[in-house]
């Protein structure tokens, strides 16, 4: 009888435990709730929203209209490394490229993307590659990656007020991103180019706003963003890759290992680069390469000032900077402004001319 009560208690401390235990193992299983999930899940997809809005704005505001029309908040939308595209859509692997003609035709596609000094080189004039501004191959996303692009077309562009198909979309990145003469329609070029991307995008929705796509758009800076501070920021954060004078490093055998990021051999006064707030979102979300953590005011900042220095004239350009100004540039475009006692398009080189010095 003596030895009943310390086995009840015994008993009873077990059942305790166990219910402690249960009680535990539920509320940990319960923790993310049916709606908590949905949030999680809601979160790429209004990043998504926001590119688009950013991706049509540039249009909106190259021609000169209603660009204060998206300086809504854009939560999310900045950070860089976020899990973001990858978790809806991932592009095949590289190994993937089927062994055919097709997958022959990706192959050069990709080279022209990645190296397109040494396989387009009739086409360029300046010294960037498509992979500079699209990053990874045109794979990352936030860096206005192929995949997302391809499915998105064809579509109006406020820019030249049509609708432009994929190929006239690569078209324009050859005539203001590479400063250079468009390959014409059904050149091998674009076929090539057409390819890459249609692969990358393989078991992708069509007409599908993926997040991810394009540059993310930053909410408008507190103070306005400043050449003077971010003069100082490309001294402390850009100038060790992209040299003091901003025109790009190269390697010992005469290849370009950073790119320029003004003067004549960089994008011209037409390229969506040049306008502040896509450049301060290329930047906030992408460099310094491989430690993007500028605030948003820094990237602005910087922004600021290397699209306050001269580049290869906008090909549009009418002979006149004020009118080409009005007619073309929006309030993010520093073209036609003075800065530092100079007009911005004034000492223009003309566009699509640059000498070739890309060649080792
Ligand atoms: C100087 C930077 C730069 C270079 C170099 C460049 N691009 Fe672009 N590209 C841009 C910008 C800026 C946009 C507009 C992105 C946005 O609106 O968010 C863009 C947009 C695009 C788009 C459409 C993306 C979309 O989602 O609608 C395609 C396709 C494209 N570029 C292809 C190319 C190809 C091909 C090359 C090389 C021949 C090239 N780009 C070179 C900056 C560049
Ligand atoms: C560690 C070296 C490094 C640093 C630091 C760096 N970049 Fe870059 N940047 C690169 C490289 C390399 C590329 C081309 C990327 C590629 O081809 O994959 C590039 C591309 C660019 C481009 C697009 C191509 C062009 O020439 O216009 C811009 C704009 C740019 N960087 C701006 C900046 C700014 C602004 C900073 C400072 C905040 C910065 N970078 C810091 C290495 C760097």
């Amino acid at each position: 009888m003596s030895n009943r009560i310390p086995l009840l208690t015994v008993a009873v401390s077990f059942a305790m435990l166990a219910a402690v235990i249960f009680w535990v193992g539920t509320r940990d299983q319960s923790a993310p709730t049916p709606a908590q999930a949905k949030t999680a899940n809601a979160a790429p997809a209004a990043r998504g929203d926001t590119t688009e809005s950013a991706t049509k704005s540039e249009d909106v505001a190259v021609s000169g209209n209603a660009a204060s029309e998206r300086s809504e908040p854009l939560p999310g939308a900045a950070q860089p490394g976020a899990a973001s595209a990858a978790d809806d859509f991932a592009p095949p692997a590289r190994s993937e490229i089927p062994d055919d003609e097709f997958g022959a035709m990706v192959r050069k596609g990709r080279d022209i993307f990645t190296d397109t000094q040494q396989h387009a080189d009739q086409f360029v004039g300046n010294d960037l590659q498509c992979a500079n501004c699209h990053l990874d191959e045109g794979r990352r996303p936030d860096s206005a990656p192929l995949w997302a692009a391809w499915a998105m077309y064809p579509a109006y562009r406020g820019k030249n007020k049509h609708v432009n198909d994929f190929a006239e979309r690569i078209q324009g990145c050859f005539r203001y991103s590479m400063n250079g003469t468009p390959p014409p329609r059904g050149d091998e070029v674009l076929v090539a180019l057409e390819s890459y991307a249609y692969w990358l995008a393989s078991g992708a929705p069509v007409a599908k706003n993926l997040p991810g796509r394009g540059y993310p758009e930053l909410e408008a800076p507190e103070q306005p963003p400043s050449f003077t501070r971010g003069k100082q920021v490309f001294a402390d954060h850009c100038a060790l890759c992209h040299g003091s004078d901003g025109q790009g490093q190269r390697a010992a055998d005469g290849s370009l290992a950073f790119p320029p990021l003004w003067g004549p051999r960089s994008y011209n006064w037409g390229a969506g680069m040049h306008r502040v707030n896509t450049a301060a979102g290329f930047i906030k979300a992408n460099m310094p390469l491989g430690a993007a953590t500028l605030s948003d005011q820094q990237a602005w900042d910087v922004a600021r000032f290397i699209d306050s220095q001269e580049r290869p004239q906008d090909p549009r350009f009418t002979g006149s900077v004020s009118e080409t100004a009005e007619q073309y540039h929006g309030e993010h475009s520093m073209y036609g402004q003075t800065v530092n006692g100079v007009v911005l398009g004034q000492d223009a080189p003309p566009s699509g001319t640059a000498a070739k010095v890309n060649q080792p």
